[in-house]
């Protein structure tokens, strides 16, 4: 993973020859002013030629005094920037395996594709935020998956332009002293500076600065969540999209920031036994990325087993007192209206908790939580111990009759459920009450997956279908799917509405796909076999009722 496989630099070095003389290859931002970036043509999947802009700068470098600093815009730089050539991820965890280091500190880029000719109509914009569970993943790789690229060669043929952006992550990104010593949420932060970044500058490549869709999967899909239950006002977007994942998601929320910062502290130095911010601060910017990175501990730091997922992570957003980014419980804001009230499309998978990279072993679990069956809920869900183990007996009669042991599949049940689907589905509903919401179930699978008795798609699986991913071969059975993903993801960006007229409805089937309502989450299936509009899904209303008797106000994650 140090080096990347050579198929990832093929398109881009075959593309970079003697084109770089094209003027509308050369863009000169509105900010930094008079700061130049050079593009790249390449060709889409139906083979139109677009323009690819690589590395853009969209913040300061964070690093030195800027370490643990909240972003800055870019200064203006002479020369010209945008080339292909290494490609930068922030410094992460790759794979699961901390034994290598692999990213680097300057990393707040983003990367811009648009199929627009110079001058025509302005086209509407997506800017994708990518997963990777916080601590990992990049604009350019997707990560969890087989190696794949955020490739764009699908959704660029559909006219609008498409911008990914990296953050910080883990311990650089989220470690946080609470008191604005080392500001709260500081990778969200990133992200909501590439979203003005876009704002300011996607004219120039043809994208419409009144018609931001911000989307994301995963984390990527939980940072959606925050932006938009965000005490900033001024959030210029239009629509948002979240798959398989929420700002409800109990893995996507820290209770206890401020002592997983101090000790991170102590492993990284035995001698600091400090509980000055300031000090914090000074080791930690005098320190080398690679001596933070190794120190995170989260592998060890909440005992692996009573853990409901495959990564206890410790480096996650949380509240902000003050300084506003979001300050209310995450249920309150949403319930409440407090929130960015804009079109959202909402979506999650057959059985997320297939992937490995979710599940964790799952044999392990199922013998761990027919012992402790509260093992099965979150550390950070709101409830007494006493109540979490009578809620824990209760929910597990929901999923199996006999014992986690003797039924593994249900074992997989538990974990979609608990760290993808309730969260996305209970999101969803609440933002119903205040504005469009239209859901969908991902339904085909191309995968093998190991546990057996039980079938579905796993978490990322939904990204094949509108990602170009050069080492998978899509066969024509997958085609519908394709194409309903790639219709359904860009109408929406165009027109906030993923079945816009009676064309794409054909391709859905002639279905009418209803919007979430509280009290009816109806959804449709993505998948190539008919398209079914149902409703209740994952038996969410038999688990909320059980939730909704346990779990203290104000819930700010859901299961
Ligand atoms: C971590 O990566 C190293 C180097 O590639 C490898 O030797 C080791 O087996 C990996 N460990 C795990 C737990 O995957
Ligand atoms: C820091 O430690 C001092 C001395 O032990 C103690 O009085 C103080 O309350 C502590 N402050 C915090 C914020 O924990
Ligand atoms: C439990 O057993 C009954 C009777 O065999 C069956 O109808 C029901 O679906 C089972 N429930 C679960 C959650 O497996
Ligand atoms: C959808 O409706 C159109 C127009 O009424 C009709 O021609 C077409 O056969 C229908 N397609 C399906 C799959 O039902
Ligand atoms: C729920 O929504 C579906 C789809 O719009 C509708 O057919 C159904 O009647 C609704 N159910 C209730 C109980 O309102
Ligand atoms: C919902 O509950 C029914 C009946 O207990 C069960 O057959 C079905 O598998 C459940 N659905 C899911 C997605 O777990």
């Amino acid at each position: 993973m140090n080096k990347p496989p050579q198929w990832i630099f093929r398109p881009l070095l075959l593309l970079s020859v003697v084109q770089a003389t094209n003027s509308e290859l050369l863009v000169t931002l509105n900010n930094p002013p008079s700061s130049t970036v050079r593009g790249h043509y390449e060709t889409s999947y139906h083979g139109n030629r677009y323009r690819a802009f690589y590395e853009i700068p969209y913040a300061s470098p964070p690093i030195g005094p800027l370490r643990y600093k909240e972003p800055v815009p870019a200064k203006p730089w002479n020369g010209v920037k945008g080339h292909p050539g290494p490609i930068t991820m922030c410094p992460q965890d790759p794979l699961l395996n901390n034994t290598i280091n692999v990213g680097t500190e300057d990393c707040l880029i983003l990367n811009v594709y648009t199929p627009a000719k110079p001058s025509a109509k302005k086209l509407p914009v997506l800017l994708w935020i990518h997963g990777g569970g916080f601590i990992a993943g990049s604009n350019f790789f997707v990560w969890g998956l087989a190696l794949g690229r955020y490739d764009p060669r699908y959704l660029i043929d559909e006219d609008i332009v498409i911008v990914t952006a990296n953050y910080r992550l883990g311990p650089l990104g989220f470690l946080t002293t609470t008191d604005g010593v080392i500001p709260v949420n500081l990778g969200l932060k990133d992200q909501r500076l590439a979203i003005y970044w876009v704002k300011d500058n996607i004219e120039l490549f043809g994208g419409d600065p009144n018609n931001i869709v911000l989307a994301g999967e995963s984390a990527g899909a939980a940072s959606v969540g925050y932006h938009l239950i965000a005490t900033y006002k001024d959030l210029p977007i239009e629509g948002a999209i979240l798959v398989s994942g929420s700002a409800l998601c109990p893995w996507s929320y820290q209770t206890k920031a401020r002592e997983n910062a101090f000790e991170l502290a102590r492993t990284l130095d035995s001698t600091f036994k400090s509980n000055r911010s300031e000090d914090l601060l000074k080791l930690l910017q005098s320190a080398t990325v690679q001596q933070i990175m190794q120190s995170t501990g989260y592998r060890h730091s909440q005992g692996g087993q009573t853990f409901n997922g495959a990564l206890p992570l410790a480096w996650v957003p949380t509240i902000e007192q003050g300084d506003h980014f979001f300050s209310l419980p995450q249920t309150d804001a949403i319930d409440n209206g407090k929130f960015k009230k804009i079109p959202l499309l909402m979506g999650f998978n057959e059985e997320d908790a297939i992937n490995p990279i979710i599940t964790g072993n799952y044999v392990q679990k199922s013998l761990a939580w027919d012992e402790h069956p509260d093992w099965m809920l979150f550390e950070n869900i709101k409830i007494s111990s006493e109540n979490k183990k009578e809620l824990a007996r209760k929910l597990k009669a929901l999923y199996t009759n006999t014992s986690f042991k003797e039924d593994v599949p249900s074992v997989i049940k538990v974990v979609t459920d608990s760290v993808i689907a309730m969260p996305v589905i209970r999101f969803a509903e609440s933002a119903s009450k205040h504005a469009p919401v239209y859901m969908f179930m991902t339904s085909q699978t191309f995968m093998k997956h190991p546990v057996p008795g039980i079938e579905g798609v796993g978490h990322g699986e939904d990204m094949y279908y509108y990602w170009f991913n050069e080492l998978i071969t899509l066969t024509p059975n997958f085609e519908p799917t394709r194409t309903r993903f790639v219709k359904m993801i860009s109408n929406f960006v165009k027109y906030k509405k993923p079945i816009p007229d009676a064309e794409t409805r054909e391709l859905f089937d002639n279905i009418t796909w209803p919007e979430v309502k509280p009290g009816n989450i109806s959804y449709i299936t993505v998948g190539s076999e008919a398209t079914e509009v149902r409703n209740d899904p994952r038996n969410y209303s038999k688990v909320k009722k059980l939730l909704d008797s346990y779990l203290e106000k104000p819930v700010t994650v859901y299961l």
